[in-house]
């Protein structure tokens, strides 16, 4: 039994609360009556289960089901598609979705909690994941083999590389004296993909969770370099308890997604307040654009804050007076992932 990290109350990291703030940022006007789209899950998850048993494509079908809940999710209001949740959860043919190792890691939450590290390691088919996808029945190997590159996922990986070019780029910029601040940092798997960090052209590159476990990996990963893991909170960045100085580049990927504007505005102020002059924040959120939004929150009871262009400038325009900074949003090759950069004057 592994241990379960403790939360600091600062993210809303629990898809009940999660979905307690989409259903109050996005009231719907929708007329759907809860039985009509009650009739309609049960259609699309009886027949799913039809072409499972009969042996069908299981490829064909999970492209068939994630279609299907999107379009549903997309139709109905935010209350009603919360009743519709549990039902596709109990519905028999979550075990042959739940064979898909991938899909079943982020229902059992082995962390005790969504969206953890491991979860982003199926994302990345990085070798801690393999043994998993190894050991997964047929079914479940040709699904995670679909899974993976769903649009969300292939954008995932782009964050990833996206992030060690930028680090790349402020290293050269700074001539070896960089300094980065990961937060939310995971196993920092972009950090494996920094010519500069292996080239020692960074002076320190923070890597700062709440997981104790991703903060243990990142320290025996990168022992003898120059990224410092830190076992710490969003909670505490706000009340400076970890006393981490300055930095050139601080980046979140994969923590907005949990955080409602109040908060995500509190810490990118205060991820001002540890720039240097001519520093940059970035922050990425997933996108309305997704696809895959409404298998996410089903089978694999993974909910997440989607934010729109105009909803990443409400932040930077809550947090800095636009015209004293350089302020950017913008999307990945996809649009499922939406970036926004802050850099305060040199
Ligand atoms: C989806 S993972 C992203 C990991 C990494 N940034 C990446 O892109 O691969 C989210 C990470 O956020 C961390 N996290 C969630 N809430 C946090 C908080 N309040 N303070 C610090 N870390 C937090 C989790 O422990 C987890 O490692």
């Amino acid at each position: 039994m592994q241990d379960r990290p403790v939360f600091d109350g600062e993210s809303l990291i629990t898809s009940q609360a999660v979905a307690a703030d989409i259903a109050a940022r996005y009231p719907s006007d929708q007329q759907e009556r809860p039985t009509d789209a009650m009739a309609e899950l049960a259609l699309v998850l009886h027949t799913a289960r039809l072409r499972f048993e009969q042996g069908k494509d299981p490829v064909q079908t999970m492209r068939w089901t994630v279609d299907a809940l999107h379009k549903l999710r997309r139709r109905v209001a935010p209350a009603i598609w919360r009743e519709l949740i549990p039902v596709a959860q109990h519905h028999p043919v979550a075990d042959y979705f739940h064979q898909d190792p991938f899909t079943r890691w982020s229902f059992e939450k082995p962390r005790g909690y969504s969206g953890d590290a491991q979860l982003l390691d199926f994302i990345y088919q990085h070798e801690s994941a393999l043994q998993s996808a190894a050991d997964s029945t047929p079914i479940g190997s040709a699904l995670y083999d679909y899974s993976k590159y769903y649009p969300s996922c292939v954008a995932v990986r782009e964050r990833r590389d996206n992030l060690a070019r930028m680090v790349d780029q402020v290293a050269a910029a700074r001539g070896g004296d960089a300094e980065i601040l990961a937060i939310a940092s995971g196993h920092l798997r972009e950090a494996e993909h920094s010519v500069a960090l292996r080239s020692g052209q960074i002076k320190r590159w923070v890597a700062l969770d709440q997981d104790p476990m991703s903060v243990g990996s990142v320290a025996r990963d990168f022992v003898g370099t120059p990224v410092d893991a830190i076992d710490g909170s969003v909670r505490g960045l706000l009340t400076d308890a970890y006393k981490l100085g300055t930095f050139d580049f601080i980046y979140a990927a994969g923590l907005y997604d949990y955080l409602t504007d109040r908060v995500a505005i509190r810490l990118t102020r205060r991820c001002m307040e540890m720039l240097k002059p001519g520093g940059t924040m970035l922050f990425a959120n997933f996108s309305p654009e997704v696809t895959d939004d409404g298998y996410m929150e089903t089978f694999m009871d993974w909910t997440l804050l989607l934010r729109s262009e105009a909803q990443m400038w409400k932040i930077i325009n809550g947090t800095v007076d636009r015209n004293a900074v350089d302020a950017e949003v913008f999307f990945g090759e996809n649009r499922n992932i939406v970036y926004a950069t802050i850099t305060t004057p040199a």
